[in-house]
């Protein structure tokens, strides 16, 4: 709305500093604090919005404006952005590199672990491999959601069952520990 023609007087800078507000990090905090002075956005709003976008304004007078801007209650709702982000690039690479190694480590052990128990071998091989493979899936799943967001029910699913598998895979360690040695 700040950027296109909108009905109403406002004058560059005000305009430019809501829009910083708006495309910064610190919306909640700055909105109306005392330091900023006369360019608060609570301020800027109050002079130049509240005429037809006060709460008693949009419900008599302004019903066409629509949204009340007059307290943070009804600022909040349309100060930040709906549109989600693909994580950065930088990010993602750096968090791949760390849990593949991690996770890919402690999925070894563990699964060499669980198969020196006493629990079938088809138990433990099917645990070990689901592991294997969800961690696999899932981490491309990271790479793979980036063109299609379909991939992000992988995700979900290749999470959900590397989590299982690995949950399981720790009780049935524990339990061959703790129960009585077999004969
Ligand atoms: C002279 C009256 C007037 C003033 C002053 C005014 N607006 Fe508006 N505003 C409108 C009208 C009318 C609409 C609905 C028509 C449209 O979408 O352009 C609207 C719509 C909007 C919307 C979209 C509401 C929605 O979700 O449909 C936003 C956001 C908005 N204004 C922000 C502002 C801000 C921020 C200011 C102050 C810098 C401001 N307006 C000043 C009249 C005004």
């Amino acid at each position: 709305m700040l950027e296109g023609a909108h009905p109403g007087a406002i004058t560059d800078a005000e305009r430019k500093l809501l829009l910083a507000w708006l495309a910064g990090p610190r919306v909640s905090e700055d909105y109306d604090n005392p330091d900023l002075g006369d360019s608060a956005p609570s301020e800027l709003l109050a002079r130049r919005c509240l005429e037809c976008h006060a709460r008693a304004a949009v419900k008599g007078t302004h019903a066409d404006a629509k949204v009340s801007l007059e307290y943070w209650e009804d600022v909040k709702a349309v100060a930040f952005s709906t549109r989600i982000e693909p994580t950065p690039i930088k990010l993602l690479l750096a968090s791949t590199h760390a849990h593949a190694l991690a996770l890919g480590s402690l999925s070894i052990v563990l699964g060499l672990l669980l198969c020196a128990t006493r629990f079938s071998t088809r138990l433990t091989g099917a645990l070990f491999g689901v592991a294997g493979v969800a961690l696999l899936l899932d981490l491309a799943g990271w790479w793979l959601a980036r063109e299609s967001d379909a991939f992000v029910t992988l995700i979900l699913a290749a999470g959900a069952a590397y989590a299982f598998a690995t949950g399981l895979s720790i009780v049935l360690v524990v339990l061959d520990l703790w129960l009585p040695r077999r004969t």
